[in-house]
């Protein structure tokens, strides 16, 4: 059992051992390392200007870009596999075993990499804050693609805001540095991963910090004692960890438990990463069905479903950001049971079910049961969600989601829905429907979905109905939208439905 965590930095390994390691990577970065190239803006995921690239060792073979589909990369040997991430919600005991690129590690010798001198000639830059977080977001980018057209530009910056340039000559500056090389020609795989093989099969320990030997940890954590930390190499072990310690955080992406930090104090009594348990981090399709493990990232779903759940690619388009996703996991969008969270309206329809561990062994749960209330879940103090099972649609079926936010994208929902129907000879067979942002949890409508079962698909049929879902729901007003809106939004998005399947 190690009481450190192994991380590289541009190249050079750190052994960070308990209080250090329970900082984030962006105050470890600017304050520690003295690498202030990293910024921290909004300190909560929104403006990317901390952004970094994270390399893991990874199994896997390949990459996603959105145009080009898959480049494949070569086969047989471990390489790093680097994805961008918001440094400012990311702790350093999630990054035992990797390796972390800042903006400082991309110029070699004093001479700039493609991305950063496309951006002087571009002229991508006035005050210059936002420019390490863009620049680093592009290396990302070119780990994917060698060509990016336009819309991988702007995928890839999703998760990067500027208030002063504009966007016009950063996304020239992104499609002119074709020749930026991969983060394996600037640094090497094998004696990083070498240096990592040697301890990731370790089990990791940090013990917990007590209120009166306060360190200087952000969000307010000197408040209170803080919980020690756990990443543990099996399953039994995590089990038992969360039977003895029932309020422990599982943190995965962090993209919520960073913020409740940083923004809300938040101090947890225990925190437990699932990334040393093999075979969780898995996304399989099998039988007509999506397997998602228990710490599969929200990109690597992403990437599962662009082939077969087209209907399901606009809203993984809009959900967060590439750092966001590449960070955060579906287990954690189900898990933290926003009734806004983008995944579920979908799992909703789907009947996705749960795969849940625990001390008495694994159950399954419907997602639609998983649910009690407000943040309250069927999860057993000892359990984790350990597998998605998500029955895919059928050719015969038409799935239809939507997702309203202020801001079309890196923006919470206000409303969400998912409906799946089957129809035969103008008539719905049969449909389910789930609306999230209506009430504490996501909901299905069983008397609008009664209603049209066995009617003519007709426009007045769909009117309504969106009466009668209307019926159904009891929003709330709050910063996202008013309960009058949310009710509009319940009755008309059907017959919006309607349209888009006329
Ligand atoms: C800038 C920004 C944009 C975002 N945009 C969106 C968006 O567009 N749509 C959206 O829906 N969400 C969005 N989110 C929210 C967040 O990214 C998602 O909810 C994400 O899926 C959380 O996953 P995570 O791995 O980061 O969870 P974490 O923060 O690591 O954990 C969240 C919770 O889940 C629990 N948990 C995690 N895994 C398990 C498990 N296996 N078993 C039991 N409990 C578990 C943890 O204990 C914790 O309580 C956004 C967040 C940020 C910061
Ligand atoms: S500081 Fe804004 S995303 Fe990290
Ligand atoms: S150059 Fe000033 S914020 Fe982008």
């Amino acid at each position: 059992m190690r009481d450190f965590v192994l991380v590289h930095i541009n190249g050079v390994p750190h052994r960070i051992a308990a209080p250090r390691a329970f900082e984030t990577l962006s105050r470890f970065l600017r304050y520690d390392q003295r690498a202030t190239g990293t910024k921290i803006v909004c300190e909560e995921g929104d403006c990317g200007a901390c952004t970094v690239l994270v390399g893991r060792v990874e199994d896997r073979q390949s990459c996603l870009s959105a145009s080009e589909g898959t480049e494949p990369r070569q086969a047989g040997l471990p390489v790093l596999h680097y994805r961008p991430i918001n440094s400012c919600i990311q702790f350093l005991f999630q990054l035992d075993c990797t390796h972390v690129v800042t903006v400082e590690g991309l110029a070699r010798g004093g001479t700039l990499t493609p991305v950063q001198d496309a951006m002087v000639r571009c002229h991508g830059a006035q005050c210059g804050y936002c420019t390490p977080g863009f620049i680093m977001a592009m290396a990302g980018m070119y780990e994917c693609t060698s060509h990016p057209t336009v819309g991988d530009v702007r995928a890839a910056l999703t998760g990067n805001l500027c208030r002063c340039t504009g966007y016009d000559s950063i996304i020239k500056a992104a499609l002119e540095a074709t020749d930026q090389p991969k983060i394996e020609e600037i640094y090497p795989s094998a004696p990083i991963v070498n240096a990592i093989k040697q301890y990731e099969c370790d089990a990791v320990r940090l013990q917990g910090l007590q209120a009166s030997e306060p360190p200087s940890l952000p969000g307010g954590q000197e408040a209170g004692r803080l919980g020690g930390f756990f990443k543990p190499n099996d399953l039994a072990s995590a089990i038992r960890f969360k039977s003895e310690n029932p309020k422990c955080v599982i943190v995965q992406g962090a993209t919520d438990f960073g913020v409740w930090c940083n923004k809300r104090g938040f101090v947890a009594e225990a925190m437990m990463s699932l990334d040393g348990i093999e075979g969780l981090g898995d996304v399989r399709h099998e039988d007509g069905a999506l397997l998602v493990g228990g710490r599969a990232s929200l990109a690597d779903f992403e990437s599962a479903v662009r082939g077969i759940v087209p209907e399901l690619v606009p809203i993984m388009d809009r959900f967060g950001s590439p750092q966001i996703k590449n960070a955060g996991t579906l287990a954690g969008n189900i898990a933290n049971a926003s009734p806004i969270a983008d995944t579920l309206p979908f799992l909703f329809v789907t009947n996705a079910s749960l795969e849940l561990t625990g001390l008495s062994g694994t159950r399954t749960v419907a997602i639609s049961d998983f649910y009690l209330g407000y943040k309250k879940l069927d999860l057993q103090p000892d359990e984790l969600i350990t597998r998605i099972i998500i029955p895919l649609p059928s050719k015969d079926e038409t799935l239809r989601l939507y997702k309203i936010s202020k801001r079309s994208h890196l923006d919470i929902s206000s409303f969400t829905a998912a409906m799946l129907m089957r129809r035969s000879d103008g008539h719905v067979d049969s449909i389910r429907i789930a609306y999230g942002g209506v009430a504490p949890v996501v909901l299905r409508l069983p008397k609008t979905e009664q209603f049209l079962t066995g009617k003519a698909l007709a426009r007045e049929t769909f009117a309504e109905a969106g009466e009668i879902a209307r019926g159904e729901v009891a929003p709330i007003s709050d910063v996202r939208g008013t309960r009058d809106f949310r009710l509009q939004l319940a009755q008309n998005v059907l017959q919006r439905f309607y349209f888009d399947i006329a």
